[in-house]
């Protein structure tokens, strides 16, 4: 009946397809501003602790269930468990994937704009801080073109989800990735460079521990969530690709290393060039488009480092928004019956449609605020900062207490034996980690962002 389920063709296409995920705009465009909103070097310093104290755990948590269970987030909580509740999380993941994608893809939008200007050779022309400022404020303030490039966005995504995420897009983003690390290390060593920049290394690496507080705890570990792909059953149902011979937390070392050195390589580029320029590295969304131009206008060979720049970087966006409309996709073919082509056009029209006030909420309906918060704001909030938090709770939750602990151990040792066997103390962390450590931090950050600690 069913043809058998197609599985990574070697441990390392794992490795990459899963980095490939959690690398996008997460670590370049969303880890420098959250940092320069957050203080630099506390919020960097939070956000690896997270990583390594919860990122990481969770990582392997979520790719063992979908390993074990080979199916969907919603499909792979109903072969492990007859909670309706567990069912209802992986349901609260592909809502999550869907609201993600709605904020992401506007973003995404601008990075093809940027694509677009950097072709033509205008963004060149953007040579000081406050010029680049201006323009990308120029930009932003257009409703349609806002709007058009997040429909172009959304139509790419929808293009490739609807053929089947094809060799094209494996090929173009193993030869993308790696090219987008490359140019990122050639732009941090040239920001490096200039006068100035040093302050901005003082900025990312000499903490000021008084900047720590409840929202800057909140935002660096909604920030792991969201770089690592976790929370919303993104790594699960990559984790449904593998076989008992592939070594799950090695693995997940190597995900979590290479999403966080993109992330702090991509915040050492911005952080040199805003402090070499004298800008303010608290603007929000918009700071990467504001100091980017700054240095490609001023560099020998601008333009073309300006054109690779952006277009491996929406390529890299666009093997994220694939991964997320991937997930909803699957949700209604798998369980709900769904032809393929229908669900994509359907719903990826409808995360369109929601995406609309996003792209709006840096013109039009720039003053319309929900507690504060513009509709872009707000859904980033919701679903970064509190939808994949809590999904990584009580994935913790499931995993450390509810699977039965003697089996999940057998479970995470395939593949593993020989690691297991030299550190078998790594399997009674792991275990401390997601029954108590995890999930009270977890909880404790999310109450105290929503006042109530
Ligand atoms: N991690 C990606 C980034 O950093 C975004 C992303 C893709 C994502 N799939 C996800 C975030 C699933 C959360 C959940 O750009």
């Amino acid at each position: 009946m069913n043809s058998p389920r197609e599985h990574w063709g070697s441990k390392i296409g794992f490795i990459l397809a899963a980095a490939g995920s959690a690398v996008g705009l997460g670590n370049i465009w969303r880890f420098p501003y959250l940092a320069g909103q957050n203080g630099g070097a506390a919020f960097i310093f939070v956000y690896i602790l997270c990583v390594l104290a919860i990122g990481i755990p969770v990582l392997i948590a979520e790719i063992l269930i979908g390993r074990t269970a080979q199916k969907n987030p919603v499909g792979s909580f109903k072969v492990l468990t007859t909670s309706k509740f567990y069912h209802g999380i992986g349901g609260m993941g592909v809502v999550a994937g869907f609201v993600i994608l709605s904020f992401y893809s506007v973003v995404a939008g601008w990075t093809i704009g940027y694509l677009f200007e950097a072709i033509n050779g205008s963004l060149l022309n953007y040579d000081v801080a406050e010029k680049a400022s201006e323009h990308f404020f120029v930009l932003t303030h257009d409703p349609v073109w806002n709007v058009l490039l997040l429909v172009v966005f959304m139509i790419l995504t929808m293009g490739i989800v609807y053929f089947g995420v094809q060799k094209g897009i494996e090929l173009g983003s193993k030869i993308m990735m790696p090219l987008l690390f490359v140019l990122l290390l050639g732009l941090m060593i040239y920001g490096l460079t200039l006068d100035g920049s040093y302050k901005g290394l003082d900025y990312l690496f000499n903490p000021d521990w008084s900047k720590i507080n409840s929202d800057v705890i909140l935002a660096a570990l909604g920030q792991a969530f969201f770089s690592m792909s976790l929370g919303m059953g993104a790594m699960l149902t990559y984790g449904s690709y593998l076989t008992k011979k592939d070594n799950i937390p090695v693995s997940s070392l190597w995900i979590a290393f290479l999403d966080t050195s993109v992330a702090i390589i991509a915040g050492i580029c911005i952080f040199s060039v805003v402090f070499a320029t004298g800008q303010n590295p608290d603007v929000g969304p918009s700071l990467i488009f504001r100091t980017l131009p700054v240095v490609f206008a001023k560099m020998p060979g601008g333009w073309y480092f300006a054109v690779f720049f952006f277009f491996a970087l929406s390529l890299a966006a666009l093997t994220s928004t694939v991964s997320l409309l991937e997930v909803v996709t699957a949700y209604f073919v798998d369980e709900k019956g769904w032809k393929r082509k229908n669900a994509v056009i359907v719903f990826g029209s409808l995360v369109t449609l929601l995406g609309i006030p996003s792209a709006l909420s840096f013109n039009a309906l720039a003053d319309f605020k929900i507690i504060g918060k513009t509709f872009f704001d707000l859904t980033e909030f919701i679903s970064s900062n509190l939808m994949l938090p809590i999904g990584g709770f009580f994935i913790a939750i499931f995993v450390g207490w509810l699977w039965g602990f003697d089996k999940v151990k057998l479970l995470v040792k395939e593949g593993s034996e020989k690691l297991f066997d030299k550190f078998p103390w790594l399997i009674i962390f792991w275990k401390i980690i997601l029954r108590f450590i995890a999930p009270v931090l977890i909880i404790i950050v999310l109450l105290s962002s929503i006042g109530i600690l």
